[in-house]
Formats: structure tokens, sequence, C-alpha cells
């Protein structure tokens, strides 16, 4: 008989290999043909199924939103400054994605894991808020440099709407704001954030779909797919300085010694 020879690699998302290319089994004539969108390529290539169009319009709204939030952040500051040493598009690219981390863009999959685990284990906002401090960790989706209790985020605002007028549920959603109530009753700065508003409410996505078993959300969640969201949409925005600083034919950046304090 046949004799397999053992692969190197395996792949579950994708085929080239016939006369077009499929997404999770779905030929790209069908993806056209049917008027899907970004948000269901990205169900399909990163969850591995269609989803209804209420979670695939989320996923839309999310990369949006979360696009640009103008020069002065960290991502698009290394972008810039990239794109004005004359770089190429990929390297003021990665230059501004290697910023996304822990306390930028990069706290959704930690908000959703740590919302996840509090809610699940039945903590009040005050004991799990206050287990963190113990344990020294900033609440990831929590707190922003600019924004405050009465300077909202309104993207947080939006995702929320959307939510609550089309999710069956938003009981991940609703114990962050609760959270939220409680930090900003201990300072004015602990706002929810954007990242906190998708990371609590993706895992209302999955949890309310009906799409996804429970080991299936323990592993996205674990895996850490939501931060993926910010890295996509920030790459548009990102992309956007590049070609804003070439059009604008900006020269080399350097710091002013002014804005340096220089000590011993
Ligand atoms: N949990 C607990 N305490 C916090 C938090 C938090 N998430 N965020 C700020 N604080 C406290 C700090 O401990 C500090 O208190 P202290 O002065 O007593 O030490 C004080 O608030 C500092 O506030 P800021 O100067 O406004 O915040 P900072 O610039 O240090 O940090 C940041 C801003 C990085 C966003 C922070 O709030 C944080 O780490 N949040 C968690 C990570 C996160 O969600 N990042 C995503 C932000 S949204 C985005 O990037 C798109
Ligand atoms: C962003 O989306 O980049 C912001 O929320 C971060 C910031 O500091 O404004």
């Amino acid at each position: 008989g046949k004799v397999r020879a053992p692969t190197h690699i395996i792949s579950t998302i994708s085929d080239d290999r016939g006369e077009e290319p499929c997404y999770g089994g779905v030929p790209m004539s069908s993806i056209v043909e049917q008027g899907f969108g970004v948000g269901d390529v990205i169900s399909l290539l990163w969850f591995k199924r269609s989803l209804p169009r209420y979670c695939t319009k989320f996923i839309e709204i999310c990369i949006m939103l979360c696009a640009d939030h103008g020069p002065c952040v960290s991502g698009a500051h290394n972008t810039i400054v990239t794109a004005r040493a004359g770089k190429d598009l990929v390297s003021c690219l990665v230059s501004g994605l290697l910023t996304i981390g822990p306390r930028f863009g990069g706290a959704i999959d930690d908000a959703a894991r740590y919302f996840k685990d509090a809610y699940d284990r039945n903590l009040t906002p005050y004991e799990f808020v206050e287990g963190m401090k113990k344990k020294g960790i900033r609440v990831p989706g929590i707190g922003h440099r600019i924004k405050r209790g009465d300077n909202r985020d309104k993207r947080v605002e939006l995702l929320q709407l959307f939510a609550r007028t089309n999710f069956p549920s938003v009981k991940y959603m609703e114990y962050a704001v609760q959270v939220e109530t409680y930090t900003l009753s201990k300072a004015n700065n602990l706002v929810m954030n954007v990242d906190g508003a998708i990371g609590s409410l993706f895992l209302d996505l999955l949890a309310g779909s009906g799409m996804f078993t429970k080991p299936e959300i323990d592993e996205i969640v674990e895996i850490g797919y939501l931060n993926g969201l910010f890295v996509l949409a920030r790459s548009i925005g990102l992309i956007g300085h590049t070609f804003d600083q070439k059009r604008l034919k900006q020269p080399l950046y350097r710091h002013p010694w002014e804005d340096v304090l220089y000590t011993k």
C-alpha cells in the first residue's frame, strides 16, 4: 500500500492546494459571494468556525475603535521615530507593534483571565481588587494615562452599548463595571480602559454565543487570542503614521536636550 511520509508541519486553518484558497474550509469565492467581512475572516482563521453576525460585527467594531489613538501613544511614537529615521514600512510597523504589551494595548488577555477567574470564583469587586493589590499586581483593563472618571473613554461606552443591545448576556462586562465602580471610588484615574472592555466583553461573546464549549473558552483565554485584536487593529494606524511621516518628508528625529533631566 501507500506509505505516507511523516509531515513536519500540521495546519488546520487554511488550505491553498485547490483551485482557490479556503479559510476554515470555506472557499474564497463563498467568502466573497456571501459578502463576508473581516470579522468573518477572523472567525474562520482564529476561531475556526463561522460566528453569528453580532459576533463578527463586534470584532469589526473592536478593530475600528482600536485602529489608532493619535501620534502620542507608545506605538505611534515609535513608528513615527522609525519612519523619520528613513526606515522601510515593515520596520516602522514592527517598531510600533513592539510597544504593545501589559501596559499598552496588550492587557486584553490578562483582563479576560483575571475578570473570568474573579467572576467564576464569586469574588466581590472589593475582594478581587484588594487581593490584586496584596499581590502587587495592577488590575489589567483598569487605568488610563488621560481618561478619568469624569472623562470616560468613548470607545468603552460604544462597545458596552453594542453588547448591551446585541449580546444575549453581558455578565462578565457587568462584573467589570462593578470592579470599575470600586476602583473609581479609590482614584479617579482607575477607569475601565479599552483593553478591559474588550477583555470582559469577549468573555461574554465566547460564553453567550453558544458556539464554544467550556474547554474551548478556557483554551482561548489561556493561549491568549485577544491581544491579537489590538495588534491587528493598531497595525492599521501604525501603517498610516508611517505614510504620514514619509508624505510630510519629516527629517531624522532627535529628542531635545531641554526635555531630558541629566542627572547623576
Ligand atoms: N490597578 C491598580 N492600580 C493602578 C492601576 C491598576 N490597573 N493603574 C494605575 N494604578 C495606580 C498606580 O498604582 C499608581 O498609584 P500610586 O501612585 O499609589 O503608585 C497610580 O494609579 C498611577 O496612575 P497613573 O499615573 O494614571 O497611571 P500610570 O501612568 O502609572 O499607568 C497604565 C497607566 C499603564 C495604563 C496603568 O493604569 C496600568 O498599568 N493599567 C493596567 C494595564 C492596562 O490595562 N493597560 C492598558 C491601557 S489601555 C491601552 O493601552 C489601549
Ligand atoms: C490607545 O488606544 O492607544 C490609548 O488608549 C492609549 C493612550 O495612552 O491614549
